[in-house]
């Protein structure tokens, strides 16, 4: 369980089917507006060289990597092709008020 809930954002700054990359404590992460309509959270940085989610491209449940094209599914943090092989961390994921909290530990 989340130690502690962390607003990141307001609901409707994320498109749907679009990314936002948001920093908090020396930390980064990436948040999620899925098809559905669905919110997730992961870290913000591919596990392959370190850049940034957040300026790449959601497709359905995938987020692609700008780099090498490295792709993830965001709801699981599953790494889905090479050249990433380490799976990104995910978070727990609330709206409320019209707001995205993630939880952190
Ligand atoms: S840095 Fe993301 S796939 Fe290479």
């Amino acid at each position: 369980m989340a130690a502690s809930w962390v607003e990141a954002c307001a609901a409707d700054e994320i498109d749907e089917e679009d990314v936002i990359r948001f920093d908090h404590a020396g930390r980064t992460f990436a948040i999620y507006r899925s098809p559905d309509d669905d919110y997730f959270a992961t870290d913000g940085l591919c596990t392959h060289e370190k850049v940034h989610l957040a300026d790449g491209l959601v497709m359905d449940n995938i987020i692609e990597c700008p780099k090498h094209n490295g792709r993830f599914d965001y709801t699981t943090g599953k790494a889905k092709g090479a050249p990433v092989c380490v799976d990104l961390k995910t978070y727990p994921v609330r709206v409320e008020g019209g707001k995205v909290l993630i939880g952190l530990d």
